[in-house]
């Protein structure tokens, strides 16, 4: 099936059952749709089926839809957790048929999605391809969040931060560990931000990484003039030259 028909498949099913003037509930669908386009496009770099990735794009947040119209939140301890719920329902409602999935194709959907919003993948891809699927959700998703944060969220953050406010330490040593940081271990704005710039320590593929890695230059750069964020720069930059000795 064509791309712009499963987009307009897409449409039918986010508009007849949610509030697509809801800013959230928008911003959701256009993530979707963002993550669509990214994964069908790095699907070809990395050897991955590219109308599969797109497919899975499209519906991997399927969760946060019902998330946000029933609970008000984003925040997955505090309501549902949005992929087990999505996946959940693409299998009640047999959306593989209606976004032409084929039925061998059903569970790299399923582990893909399932994978997408934990700390590590949890549950392990039994195939070749539902391992590049799952790997390149994890990263396109986090493209997706990061391109939406430097646009939407980083300036207000940056001029609503009081001055007298520290990075925690729970935080600055992961980052020191280069590991992603745990949405949970965020006490205020710094370790949101902080927290997303984090996504650098947990990418697949190198293509990507690569354009995660300008994003984190962004961001550092919006806060060049703020020494909390020196010590961060610096762990990040040590990260940077790591990964590029282990790649020689
Ligand atoms: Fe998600």
């Amino acid at each position: 099936m064509e791309r712009k028909e499963l987009e307009a498949r897409f449409y039918k099913l986010i508009s007849q059952a949610y509030d697509l003037h809801n800013p959230k509930i928008m911003s959701k669908y256009r993530h979707s749709l963002n993550v669509a386009y990214l994964m069908a496009k790095y699907a070809k770099d990395i050897g991955a089926d590219p109308d599969l990735a797109f497919a899975i794009g499209l519906l991997h947040d399927l969760g946060r839809f019902y998330q946000i119209t029933y609970y008000h939140t984003f925040n997955d301890q505090e309501s549902i957790d949005h992929a087990i719920f999505g996946s959940k329902k693409i299998d009640e409602c047999n959306l593989y048929k209606y976004f032409d999935i084929l039925p061998l194709y059903q569970n790299i959907v399923r582990v893909a999605i399932l994978n997408h919003n934990s700390y590590d993948i949890l549950i392990k891809p039994i195939t070749e391809e539902g391992l590049l699927q799952t790997k390149l959700l994890r990263d396109c998703d986090k493209l997706s969040i990061l391109d939406q944060y430097i646009k939407v969220r980083i300036h207000d953050i940056k001029e609503k931060t009081p001055k007298e406010e520290l990075i925690s330490s729970t935080i600055l040593q992961t980052m020191a560990n280069y590991k992603l940081n745990r949405p949970e271990n965020i006490t205020n704005n710094l370790d949101e931000v902080c927290y997303y710039m984090s996504y650098i320590y947990d990418i697949n593929y190198e293509v990507i990484y690569q354009e995660i890695a300008s994003y984190i230059s962004i961001m550092l750069d919006i806060f060049k003039k703020d020494e909390r964020f020196d010590i961060v720069k610096i762990y990040i930059d040590s990260y940077k030259l790591e990964r590029k000795k282990k790649l020689c």
